[in-house]
């Protein structure tokens, strides 16, 4: 198949699926990610994202060839060259598409094995080797390789150590994802990283990033967390108020607790520290900071909610 992959530029329709608490964020991320974001359930970029990464992608479908007309894209399935691994091919369902619109069940696997017919090679509906996608998208057919996403962030949520102020996994993978876009080089530091939740899921990204915060009773936690998952990171205690060093971005998750709140000053004095050691800092807080952060010397570049029923965490991109 690589030579008719090598005759086009790739693009790939990224599916998404979540809550609707958590559009704002998934829109955040998308932007982090792709540079724009999409109000609908999927995205076609010319960026390649493993589907994994993301706690929104559902899956991926790399277009190999795309008809306004079904028949056609049929004609152009049956020409492919032979497929050397065994495979199964999937209707990706448009979720955007009115329930009027939508092809039901039996349908889809009338087209499911039609496709596969047409392919040359061995289908095998249990183990197959290679997914093949299909999708309505707006006027046009598109096939292609499919890719499902793992849900990562799902495992990660069995961790031995909890803390009651931690971010749940699936939001410190999409934090993740907004101060990170492309890891290759990029030096990261979480300096408020309490039991690690944000670390793990850095880290299972293959990020660059390392952990401090000031209370030493959550260290162990995090080494713990970390270790369990079968990844290794320097976590240090440290106030960020004295941390020094040279990072692409910190990720800040703002100290809170439900019966008090932390003083403006020291809120200041932990945003200027970071405005010395790092270029680009996502601060996640329960209430207002913005004129902290320009106080400190950031500019507000982009920002979300991530909600949680009534509770309600900002995450703000600042460089
Ligand atoms: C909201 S919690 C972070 C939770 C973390 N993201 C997680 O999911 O486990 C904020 C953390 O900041 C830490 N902290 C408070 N003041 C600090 C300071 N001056 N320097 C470093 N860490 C500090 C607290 O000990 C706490 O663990």
């Amino acid at each position: 198949l690589s030579e008719v992959e090598n005759n086009r530029v790739k693009s790939y329709i990224y599916t998404y699926s979540y809550h609707e608490d958590e559009q704002s964020l998934c829109c955040l991320e998308m932007r982090s990610l792709f540079g724009f974001d999409s109000k609908s359930t999927n995205l076609e970029s010319e960026i390649e994202v493993v589907p994994s990464r993301s706690p929104f992608i559902k899956e991926r479908i790399e277009i190999m060839i795309e008809s306004g007309c079904f028949n056609d894209l049929l004609e152009q399935i049956g020409q492919l060259p032979a497929i050397r691994s065994t495979f199964k091919v999937i209707y990706v369902q448009n979720e955007d598409l009115a329930n009027s619109e939508k092809v039901i069940f039996e349908e889809r696997r009338k087209l499911e094995r039609d496709i596969g017919l047409l392919l040359k090679g061995q289908v095998d509906l249990l183990y197959p080797k290679r997914l093949f996608g299909f999708m309505r998208v707006g006027e046009r057919w598109v096939f292609g390789k499919l890719l499902k996403g793992e849900s990562v962030w799902f495992k990660h949520q069995r961790k031995p150590r909890s803390y009651s102020t931690a971010l749940s996994t699936r939001v410190a993978r999409a934090v993740v994802n907004i101060a990170v876009s492309n890891p290759i080089g990029k030096k990261v530091i979480d300096p408020c990283c309490g039991i690690g939740t944000v670390l793990v899921e850095a880290l299972s990204m293959g990020i660059n990033i390392v952990g401090s915060d000031l209370n030493p009773l959550v260290l162990s936690g995090a080494r713990e967390n970390i270790r369990y998952f079968g990844y290794s990171a320097e976590v240090n205690r440290k106030d960020i108020r004295n941390l020094t060093g040279n990072y692409d971005v910190a990720i800040i998750d703002m100290p809170y607790n439900l019966c008090s709140v932390l003083p403006e000053n020291v809120q200041l004095e932990m945003l200027q520290s970071a405005r010395k050691f790092a270029g680009k800092i996502v601060v996640v807080t329960v209430e207002p900071i913005d004129s902290i952060i320009e106080e400190a010397g950031f500019n507000i570049i982009d920002r979300c909610v991530a909600k949680k029923s009534h509770f309600i965490r900002e995450i703000i991109v600042c460089a």
